[in-house]
């Protein structure tokens, strides 16, 4: 199985906090935010850097920039929750959506939404906190790779063994980055021992 689990004290120490059924919504975005910003240091471990000359206020050295433009693209609705620690990491990102919403009877995702920049060249952050069945990722994944998309690494805060196989088989390009990958799937479809409903708990719509 193809995984980059962020293997760091404060992943597992933050991730923990956000399985604790009694998190609330507020404290939950503040974790969801700074759980992104640790994935999101390894999901772009690997870009290309321009060198340039940079005089400091002292002397001239040599500095470096990105080389490779940056796209976010968070599923609606969960995803947002790990879309602001990517903004405020790298400024010049694009911004696209995806909306899909899995049917609770059937654990089949629908799309109702798509808004995407031009892709091109650029590393393409699919923001998905949770890979179950992987369906989700993958309709958005096709949705990518018909834009243009050629280099995508899927974030993810917990990712479940079915969904990652899936995503390997049908997409062995595509790089997944999570804080965790868990035993499986309930019969709900539900990762376990998981976090519940992302989307719930960080908008506090699920049942009281
Ligand atoms: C959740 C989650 C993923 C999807 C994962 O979204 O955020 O998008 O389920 O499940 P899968 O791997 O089996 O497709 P949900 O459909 O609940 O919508 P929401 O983000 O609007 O709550
Ligand atoms: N979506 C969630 O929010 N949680 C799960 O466990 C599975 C899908």
């Amino acid at each position: 199985m193809r995984i980059e689990v962020v293997e760091h004290p404060l992943v597992k120490h933050i991730l923990t906090r956000l399985r604790d059924a009694e998190t609330e919504p507020a404290q939950f975005r503040a974790l969801a935010r700074q759980l992104t910003l640790l994935l999101a240091v390894e999901a772009t471990r690997d870009l290309p850097l321009r060198e340039h000359p940079v005089q400091t206020p002292l002397e001239p050295t040599t500095g470096h920039s990105l080389a490779q433009p940056i796209v976010a693209v968070p599923i609606l609705r969960a995803g947002l929750g790990m879309l602001e620690a990517i903004t405020e990491l790298f400024t010049d990102v694009r911004v696209g959506y995806i909306g899909l919403e899995r049917d609770e009877r059937t654990a089949v995702a629908r799309a109702y939404y798509c808004k995407l920049p031009p892709i091109g060249a650029s590393r393409v952050l699919l923001l998905d906190p949770m890979l179950a069945t992987g369906g989700s990722a993958a309709q958005a994944i096709e949705v990518l790779i018909n834009a243009g998309a050629r280099d995508i690494v899927h974030v993810c805060v917990v990712a479940a063994p079915e969904g990652v196989q899936r995503l390997n088989k049908q997409f062995p390009q595509v790089r997944i980055v999570a804080a965790s990958l868990d035993l499986g799937l309930n019969d709900r479809k539900f990762i376990v021992p998981g976090l519940g409903d992302f989307g719930d708990r960080l908008y506090g719509t699920g049942a009281r």
